[in-house]
């Protein structure tokens, strides 16, 4: 997606899209070694919710996680967790794999592929 496309990611993937690239990458969460301790078992649905309300909104759909959640502060939201390099790339490891499984076209895989390289990045928090 170039600066001047009109299209939004959302425009393009939509809802479905979101919903299932999430689903993805929650579905390898629960038996990761390191990112499975990390979120809450009981929770995992809210969680997945929560992410998936996030890039809803992020890539150009309806603001209901602002409604919801408030600005995301995401490096403050992440503070509880210990987030190391090697929590990062797992995060971005598991996510790849479902964007790879989604099958989007290239231009929305790069844009998505980029963001979340970036902010997984900026949420390191540890030098453990
Ligand atoms: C760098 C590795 C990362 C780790 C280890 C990590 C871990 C977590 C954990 C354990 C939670 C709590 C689950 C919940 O109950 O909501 C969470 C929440 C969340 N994460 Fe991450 N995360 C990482 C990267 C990212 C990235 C790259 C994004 C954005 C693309 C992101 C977006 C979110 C959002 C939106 C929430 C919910 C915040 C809220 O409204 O409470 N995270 N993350």
């Amino acid at each position: 997606m170039t600066e001047s496309s009109p299209q939004t990611v959302f425009d393009v993937i939509g809802e479905d899209g979101l919903t299932h690239l999430v689903r993805g990458f929650y579905e390898q969460v629960p038996q990761d070694e390191i990112l499975g301790p990390m979120y809450p078992p009981a929770d995992l649905a809210a969680a997945e919710r929560r992410l998936r309300e996030f890039l809803v909104y992020r890539f150009g759909g309806p603001d209901r996680y602002i409604v919801e959640r408030g600005h995301p502060r995401l490096r403050v939201r992440h503070a509880p967790f210990v987030i190391h390099q090697a929590a990062r790339d797992r995060w971005f490891q598991l996510m790849n794999t479902s964007l790879d499984r989604a099958e989007f076209a290239p231009e929305i895989v790069a844009a998505l592929r980029t963001f979340f390289a970036e902010t997984a990045s900026f949420l390191i928090n540890s030098d453990g």
